[in-house]
């Protein structure tokens, strides 16, 4: 097959794309590698490299722990307030801090009890392991008296059975957890009526936004979310391990109390009082001593996602995605690949699953031979993030093209099938 028309229509698709010029502010090392895994670390920014490079030889370096007074302590609920921006928060309701698994468990024991007469949890099949271990693990603590109900899926973990989520959700639940966009398949959510339907029950709904949070537009006010939470590290280029956020609707926040009652979430935490009063609003979510280094090389990171703005980020994010999807039809699909996402962009986050028998061996193949970098989830999925920010259409159609290379010339063959440690 001639493929020089597929990869001029890539380039023509890059001539007319309004945020090209934001590639730019990315450090890209290596011109020749291919970067399709932004779904589980961004790309670092110039902002966070220079800023990172100011706080290690101005800030710590030199000022010291006069930092805290400059702009260190307050740098939580400000960072908050610019995530705040990207899952349609109004001010007030979200904050910087800790990890994505950590704010879960403060979350949803927040949540349980507020609805201490309910005993049901319903998430998903889905939904990222830690988020299933974190419940389970408060469950144990609260004495086992709460039951997790998780729904299946008919099509082999692609989509998640709605009628089964809405049937589950019952007067006896406390707490709806999902993730909005799902780490395998990127089925995303109907935010808005899955929340509608727990609500009716007088249940509680926690969105994990780890995959969504700059990839697609969240409107969390407007779904009238109870709770949410979601890492930096992948779409809002924060770094690796870099803080994560959490979201409490306003209406609740005075009648929630974190069970990690720390001296960051206390009302007057340099009195040194030796009782524990909870800070007013979001404050009283944090715990101790924050990564003030990773926090603020994060913040800088943000500012080009808010410049982009998430509409113009989330059409981009379909572009690319319909292009790489059509790519795979033509090119991969008849080398034993399949689509392990929904085919529908109004279904889908912005990663695209391919699955094949061999999934793990031509990720190892792509990444050792072919100066691709995509990653591998179990048991054959392989992952392509498409982050709008940096991702071009050139380096859609070349990735598709070393996949095919790779399968067709069977260079995958010579690894063995034992699993590296991170995939
Ligand atoms: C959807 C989702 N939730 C939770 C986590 C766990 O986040 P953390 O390691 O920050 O606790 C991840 C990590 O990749 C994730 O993808």
């Amino acid at each position: 097959m001639d493929l020089t028309p597929l990869r001029s229509y890539a380039e023509s698709l890059d001539s007319q794309d309004p945020l090209a010029s934001f590639r730019a502010r990315f450090v890209i090392a290596d011109p020749q590698l291919i970067y399709l895994d932004g779904n589980s670390l961004g790309r670092m920014t110039l902002a966070s490299q220079a800023r990172a490079q100011h706080l290690l030889d101005q800030e710590w370096g030199r000022d010291l722990i006069r930092g805290w007074n400059d702009n260190w302590w307050e740098a939580p609920v400000r960072v908050g307030e610019k995530i705040a921006q990207l899952v349609g928060a109004a001010a007030g309701q979200v904050i910087a801090c800790d990890t994505v698994s950590i704010n879960l468990f403060k979350l949803s024991a927040s949540a349980l009890a507020l609805c201490s007469g309910r005993t049901r949890i319903v998430t998903d099949t889905l939904n990222f392991p830690s988020d299933l271990y974190i419940l389970q693990g408060l469950v144990r603590m609260l004495g086992n008296r709460h039951v997790i109900l998780r729904i299946g899926s008919q099509d082999g973990d692609i989509t998640p059975d709605l009628g089964a989520l809405a049937a589950a959700i019952d007067e006896n639940t406390a707490l709806v957890t999902l993730s909005h966009v799902t780490f395998k398949s990127g089925y995303l959510y109907d935010m808005a009526a899955v929340t509608e339907i727990a609500h009716r029950k007088g249940a509680l709904v926690l969105w994990d936004l780890s995959h969504s949070a700059g990839a697609l537009p969240v409107g969390l006010d407007a779904c009238n979310a109870d709770f949410a939470i979601g890492c930096t590290y992948k779409y809002l280029n924060g770094g690796p391990g870099a803080p994560a956020f959490l979201y409490v609707r306003k209406e609740l926040q005075e009648q929630v109390f974190s069970p990690i009652c720390g001296w960051w979430g206390q009302n007057a935490p340099f009195a040194f009082g030796l009782d524990y009063t909870p800070a007013p609003g979001m404050r009283r979510f944090l715990t101790g001593s924050q990564p003030i280094l990773s926090l603020l090389a994060m913040e800088a990171a943000l500012d080009p996602v808010l410049e982009a703005g998430m509409l113009a980020l989330r059409a981009k994010s379909v572009r690319l995605s319909e292009y790489l999807i059509n790519l795979s039809d033509v090119l991969l699909v008849p080398l034993g690949f399949s689509l392990g996402s929904p085919r529908s962009a109004d279904q889908r986050g912005s990663h695209i699953s391919l699955r094949h028998k061999e999934g793990y061996r031509i990720n190892r193949a792509l990444i050792e031979q072919m100066q691709l970098l995509p990653d591998f989830r179990e048991p054959d999925n392989l992952r392509l993030g498409l982050t709008p920010l940096y991702t071009s259409f050139g380096e859609v159609w070349e990735g598709v093209d070393r996949i095919r290379r790779v399968v067709e010339e069977k260079r995958y063959a010579q690894y063995p099938l034992d699993r590296l440690t991170v995939t």
